[in-house]
């Protein structure tokens, strides 16, 4: 594995810490997570990040977040997201000028989309919420499943399907023939669902050759089908033309 396929981390050390567990590895997500807060030149993140936190004081050190030292799942600021490009300024203003539904799969707390909604002035109706937990946030639509199985009838399409760092623990580096069956699963079932220019987008998942087995395969059975993977960014979407 080279340093492009670490993607999010630093080195192999990093990224088999933070797997384990370890304090060390959980200390380097958490370090990665403060990088949001150095100025990098993006007055758009910039901004968001000054209002999260503002309104998330979980975020006011780092953009990651780990709620308890025995928690399983780290929790990710709106920033993180603008960061990582899982949404751009340009995508919010195609959301809320064109309307656009989203499904957020494996929101979790869901900070990402109560920003868009009390900060960015998307409607909670445009954003359906799910999770393989029960959901509590209220006034969103919202649907629990696992994404690794059989996907609910939503009863209408979707722009946009985001997965906010919820496939990382399940999906990560190692190649293994039940991941990139899980993958593969979870974009066919996404595919099911987005709109003729929808569009898939998967935050956290690092290039590994899990991601460009499942490419290969899509590609295969959809050739209208563009797939990108760009450091922990797998965006998918119909050609158009
Ligand atoms: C790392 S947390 C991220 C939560 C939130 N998106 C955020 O950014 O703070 C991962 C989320 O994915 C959810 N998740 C994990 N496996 C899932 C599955 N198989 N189906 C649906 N949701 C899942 C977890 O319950 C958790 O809420």
């Amino acid at each position: 594995m080279n340093a492009i396929e670490l993607g999010s981390f630093r080195s192999m050390d990093d990224f088999r810490l933070c797997e384990f567990g370890n304090s060390k590895g959980r200390a380097a997500l958490l370090r990665r997570g403060r990088e949001v807060l150095d100025g990098h030149g993006d007055k758009f993140i910039e901004m968001v990040r000054g209002l999260e936190r503002v309104d998330f004081p979980e975020f006011r050190a780092s953009a990651v977040y780990l709620p308890t030292s025995t928690s399983e799942y780290f929790l990710f600021s709106p920033s993180w997201y603008f960061r990582h490009r899982l949404l751009t300024e340009n995508i919010v203003a195609d959301i809320k000028m064109g309307n656009r539904q989203i499904l957020s799969v494996g929101s979790g707390p869901a900070y990402l989309e109560r920003f868009l909604v009390e900060r960015l002035g998307i409607c909670a109706d445009q954003i359906t919420l799910s999770d393989k937990e029960p959901i509590s946030q209220n006034g969103f639509n919202a649907f629990t499943f696992d994404m690794y199985g059989a996907w609910p009838y939503f009863g209408r399409n979707f722009d946009y399907i985001l997965f906010p760092q919820s496939t990382f623990l399940s999906l990560n580096f190692h190649e293994n023939a039940e991941r990139q069956a899980h993958l593969h699963n979870l974009i066919e079932n996404s595919l099911e669902w987005i709109t003729e220019a929808g569009q898939v987008r998967i935050c956290g998942e690092p290039n590994t050759q899990n991601i460009f087995a499942v490419k290969e395969r899509l590609e295969a059975g959809h050739p209208d089908l563009e797939i990108s993977c760009d450091d922990d960014l797998i965006t998918c979407s119909r050609k158009t033309g």
